[in-house]
């Protein structure tokens, strides 16, 4: 579904970030790319929804060039959830999650109960948070609001930028349960990036390790574990102390 073919990233300042990235992302599936600080999850991630364009190579989405989209059809398909929380702030609640289906013109009745579904699924009870503002939530609430925002209008691909590094460990366990429950329910196509290798064990189909601008090693939570590619990725597994990471 989404194809990296010999993708590589420079900066003037950085040089090169990516190099030569060339895997495949198959529809439904939960890829999470791991790896230390700097080694270009971020920027893998921002190329699909093209808040940046790789300077080698091509990504392609169902088999299309991501380059040949209408940008504002292409972000349409995608949802996109970061760490920071993105939320508009002068916005309530409910005006944040509904502001893409109205923007797709999907039927208002249809927004309200969909909202209200999708919030008592999250734990948050309709009457209770709709109408609050940004500010009168907590961390954990705002990324629930977050990723309904980025669900609620059905898109094909979620991307997340370490949703969960802010929270709280009960917070990260529980919402990391919740995102499972809602990819096992709606098996969206998600692009998950982490430095937390035991979050990516968690919620991986496939496990995609950066190193320094390249894949080390593709696999699934079971083989990266049973059969790590290198000391650095074992190291990873096992103690990340011990590489010296934060
Ligand atoms: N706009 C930019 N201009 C120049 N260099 C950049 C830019 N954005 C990122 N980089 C560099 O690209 C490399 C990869 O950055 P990226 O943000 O993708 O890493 P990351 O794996 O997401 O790291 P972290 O875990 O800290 O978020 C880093 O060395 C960074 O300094
Ligand atoms: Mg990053």
């Amino acid at each position: 579904m989404i194809s990296y073919k010999n993708v590589s990233m420079e900066y003037p300042e950085s040089g090169k970030v990516l190099d030569n990235l060339n895997f495949n992302i198959e529809k439904g599936e939960f890829f999470v790319i791991v790896g230390p600080s700097g080694s270009g999850k971020t920027t893998s991630l921002k190329l699909i929804n093209r808040l940046i364009e790789q300077t080698d190579g091509d990504i392609f989405f169902n088999n299309k060039k991501l380059k040949d989209y209408n940008l504002r059809e292409l972000r349409l398909k995608i949802g996109y959830v970061l760490q920071e929380i993105a939320l508009f702030p002068n916005l309530t609640v409910f005006e944040n999650i509904s502001l893409i289906p109205e923007m797709k013109k999907m039927d208002r009745e249809i927004i309200d109960e969909k909202i209200d579904f999708l919030l008592n699924k999250v734990g948050l009870e309709p009457n209770k948070y709709k109408d609050r503002f940004p500010e009168e939530l907590s961390g954990g609430e705002k990324q629930r609001v977050g990723i309904l925002r980025a669900i609620i209008s059905g898109p094909e691909i979620l991307l997340m930028d370490e949703p969960f590094s802010a929270l709280d460990p009960i917070s990260r366990i529980n919402l990391q349960d919740l995102i499972k429950e809602l990819h096992d329910e709606y098996k969206i196509t998600t692009v998950f990036v982490t430095h937390d290798m035991s979050e990516a064990i968690k919620l991986a189909d496939r496990i995609c390790f950066m190193k320094e601008g390249k894949v080390i090693q593709i696999a699934t939570p079971e083989e990266i574990v049973k059969n790590p590619e290198n000391k650095f990725v074992s190291k990873f597994l096992g103690n990340e102390s011990e590489i010296g990471y934060e």
